[in-house]
């Protein structure tokens, strides 16, 4: 076997396992039997989202489950409260070990930069890395009319620019926002932000309530560090098969 073979397939399995590491499964189920039947059915995932509906109904032991896979956690809670309060917060989840967290930007300043401070101090004395902390911009389901409503007086991608400049400003290290604002972004803040999107959907699954979707290729290509998926891996008749076929249509896109 010529050496460089044996090279090129090196850096074959560490690209695999870099493109792995950009999906996470969104495990959007109402119990911790059928989260555990999911990660049953997708050993070769790396990153898994715990959200509301899930930690809700079961808990921190949600985020012990995926771990004792060996998985990380996204933890998609969406923090907003006073600062003192959000940062106890952090400080339960960093040493529950999740590896990424969100909170609302909307919460202001103080309460993202407090948030950090309580994650890296905590972070330290529990030995773990500082998990990443995402500030959420403007929830995909608000139009321009909702944020009117309820005082927002500028357009949702003029505001994403602004929450997102203020989240940076505030020492987080990325955002969650929607496919089509990935430019935009990346744009003002070149590599000094990490990107998670939703809305995303492979061309051969259904949108379902989806509406701005983008494929998991396009949206890698617009500059999308990770790429939030649920339904069309975790309702697939194969959801191994659909992860494998995502993570092969991502890995054609590089
Ligand atoms: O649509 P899918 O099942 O792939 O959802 C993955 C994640 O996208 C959900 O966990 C939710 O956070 C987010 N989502 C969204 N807008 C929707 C539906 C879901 O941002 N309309």
């Amino acid at each position: 076997i010529p050496a460089q073979w044996k090279g090129i397939q090196m850096t074959e399995k560490i690209a695999l396992k870099e493109i792995k590491e950009k999906i996470i499964i969104a495990l959007d189920v109402k119990s911790q039997s059928e989260a555990a039947k999911i990660l049953e059915l997708l050993p070769e995932a790396r990153i898994f989202k715990v959200g509301l509906e899930l930690f809700t109904a079961e808990g921190p032991g949600m985020i012990e489950l995926v771990r004792s896979y060996g998985h990380q956690v996204f933890l998609d809670i969406k923090l907003h409260d006073i600062p003192n309060t959000v940062a106890g917060a952090v400080r339960a989840a960093v040493r529950q070990g999740v590896s990424m967290l969100t909170l609302h930007t909307s919460g202001g300043k103080e309460m993202m930069s407090r948030a950090m401070d309580a994650a890296r101090e905590e972070a330290e004395k529990a030995g773990l890395r500082t998990p990443l902390l995402l500030g959420v911009t403007v929830l995909t389901s608000l139009k321009e009319k909702d944020l009117e409503e309820i005082g927002f007086r500028s357009e949702p991608q003029t505001q994403v620019l602004r929450l997102a400049g203020r989240a940076l400003q505030s020492g987080l290290k990325g955002v969650v926002c929607s496919p089509h604002e990935i430019e935009l972004l990346r744009r003002e803040h070149g590599t000094d932000i990490k990107i998670i999107t939703p809305g995303i959907r492979p061309v051969w699954a259904e949108a379902q309530d989806q509406k701005r979707i983008m494929t998991p290729a396009e949206a890698l290509v617009k500059g999308a560090d990770y790429m939030v998926i649920g339904r069309p891996i975790i309702q697939a008749a194969n959801p191994e098969e659909a992860f494998a076929r995502v993570v092969k249509e991502l890995e054609a896109a590089v």
